[in-house]
């Protein structure tokens, strides 16, 4: 059995982040709502307490019995995390004078700790709170201070418990990685052996036990996530996976025949279906973004509905959801940051059961996990493209000849950018028709036509994102190709909007 730790949320920004550090270590965690401790589980070997957004004293703070589980695990408390369980023994935690954030330094530490072996003297640690602890219970000891925090971290005496105030996941906190590790491996004793290839060796046990010889349906959409879904169920399933892909007609320029044929040859079962008739038809004269969005959304349902239904006796409807959108939607503090749900009624409308075998990786995982299962590279580093598609990127109403142009532009940019080898290097590329014509000269005429925007970003999760800082000459020869080759096209701009306050997409 997978050995795992536990996070216990209590709503933090961060609590991704000790997840993803966890899991860098080759240690399997899951993140689970505050209250929601699996009793009983044999499998886990230590708790994290999160941070959180509230004070330990705020009425709507998020409070929990530690009695359960203290005592029968190893835990560690992080800010918030250390001060509720200092301040649900008797401690103090007060409003800090001045609030606590950002850099500061181990004055002081007990070399001897087992959480702070191999940290060097005054490293740096990254603090981010409002409140601190100003007692500790009698039988706490401090084993840590800053400048400015007298108790940055304790120890319960005699008792494999933890509390630091300041963040070891997040990069700025030097040491970080190497405490979360001393936690992990030396006290919870975790022996780092969770990899891409015992994921898919379990997770392919799991499914041929959950699915048996039941027939399951996947809507592939030729990005990474559903792509490695359906490998990995192709490996567990075989011929009993059928995998439907929709062309909305608002994919990439020839996106739908070369991804086919890639599925065709991972031996996976896919029927395709151009739709894009039936989508050019329902976009007609819609320039409302959410509109787009819903009746893409429902048209998509439609055809993927009536295609599943010439399966004979199919229970499950599979998807490609990953963690990050499961943690998402059980989010504590209901805060929705990103709800880009295509398919969101798919489930309920077919009354199929719910099969999604990555629901625990997160993307870096996936992408790792599709090597494993030697899917080709191009596959595997695709960049993100929207569900909606290209409608999302042509500003106004939708028509086939503006889809069209956008392709041969969009062609040439992301072609543009695997020659000059800065694919990989941004997060995702596209771009933008705008709903503007301007005046220009070609050879002796004059043109009036279309101006598009060039979009490229750097970001590591699609939260926030920097614009990319592409050479000067190659978004030179880039607009130079555009305007030569796309007939229609006659200006180029580059977009150079952070998210926040843009958004990557421009709808
Ligand atoms: P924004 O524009 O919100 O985009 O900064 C963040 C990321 O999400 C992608 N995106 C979508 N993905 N359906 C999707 O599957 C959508 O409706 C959708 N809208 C935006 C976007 O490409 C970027 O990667």
């Amino acid at each position: 059995m997978q050995e795992k730790i536990i996070i216990l949320d209590f709503g933090s920004q961060t609590t991704q982040l000790i997840g993803r550090r966890v899991r860098e270590m080759d240690t399997y965690c899951e993140i689970v709502p505050y209250n929601k401790f699996p009793k009983g589980d044999p499998t886990v070997k230590g708790v994290i307490l999160s941070g959180s957004p509230f004070s330990v004293y705020d009425e709507n703070a998020f409070k929990v019995d530690l009695n359960e589980i203290r005592g029968k695990y190893p835990i560690l408390g992080i800010c918030y995390g250390a001060q509720f369980l200092s301040y649900s023994n008797g401690g103090k935690v007060e409003p800090a004078g001045t609030r606590e954030y950002g850099r500061a330094h181990l004055a002081s530490f007990c070399k001897d700790n087992v959480l702070f072996k191999g940290v060097k003297e005054n490293s740096q640690v990254w603090m981010s709170h409002g409140d601190t602890i100003t007692a500790i219970p009698s039988n706490f000891k401090t084993i840590a201070s800053t400048d400015k925090v007298a108790i940055a971290a304790y120890q319960i005496e005699n008792e494999q418990v933890w509390g630091v105030q300041f963040h070891p996941e997040v990069f700025h906190s030097e040491d970080g990685t190497q405490m979360l590790k001393n936690f992990v491996v030396d006290v919870c004793g975790c022996k780092q052996d969770w990899s891409p290839a015992s994921f898919i060796e379990s997770t392919v046990a799991e499914l041929k036990a959950q699915l048996g010889d039941d027939k399951v349906v996947l809507a592939l959409s030729g990005g990474v996530d559903s792509s490695v879904a359906a490998v990995l169920l192709n490996r567990a399933i075989g011929k009993n996976l059928t995998c439907v892909f929709v062309d909305h007609g608002l994919l990439r320029k020839n996106e739908f025949k070369n991804v086919m044929k890639d599925y065709e040859c991972l031996g996976l079962n896919v029927i395709g279906v151009d739709a894009s008739e039936k989508f050019f038809s329902e976009l007609a004269g819609v320039t409302e973004p959410e509109a787009k969005r819903k009746i893409i959304g429902s048209g998509f349902i439609d055809v993927f509905d009536v295609e599943a239904h010439k399966i004979k006796d199919v229970k499950w409807l599979a998807q490609g959801t990953i963690y990050p959108d499961i943690i998402e939607s059980l989010s504590i503090t209901g805060t929705v940051i990103k709800s880009h749900h295509n398919v969101g009624g798919l489930p309920e409308k077919m009354h199929l059961k719910l099969c999604e075998p990555l629901r625990l990786l997160f993307k870096d995982e996936v992408r790792r996990v599709g090597r494993e299962l030697g899917m080709p590279e191009h596959l595997i580093t695709r960049h993100p493209f929207p569900g909606p598609g290209l409608a999302v990127r042509i500003l106004g109403d939708i028509t086939p000849e503006k889809v069209q142009i956008l392709q041969n532009a969009d062609d040439i940019f992301i072609q543009g950018l695997r020659d000059w080898g800065l694919y990989d290097q941004v997060w995702q590329a596209g771009v933008i028709l705008l709903p503007v014509q301007s005046v220009g000269v070609m050879g002796d005429e004059r043109t009036y036509e279309r101006a598009v925007a060039l979009r490229a970003v750097t970001s590591t999760d699609a939260m926030t994102a920097d614009w990319a800082h592409l050479p000067y000459e190659f978004l030179g020869k880039v607009s130079n190709d555009i305007i030569n080759k796309v007939k229609g096209v006659n200006r180029v701009t580059y977009d150079i909007s952070s998210k926040p306050p843009a958004t990557i997409e421009w709808e």
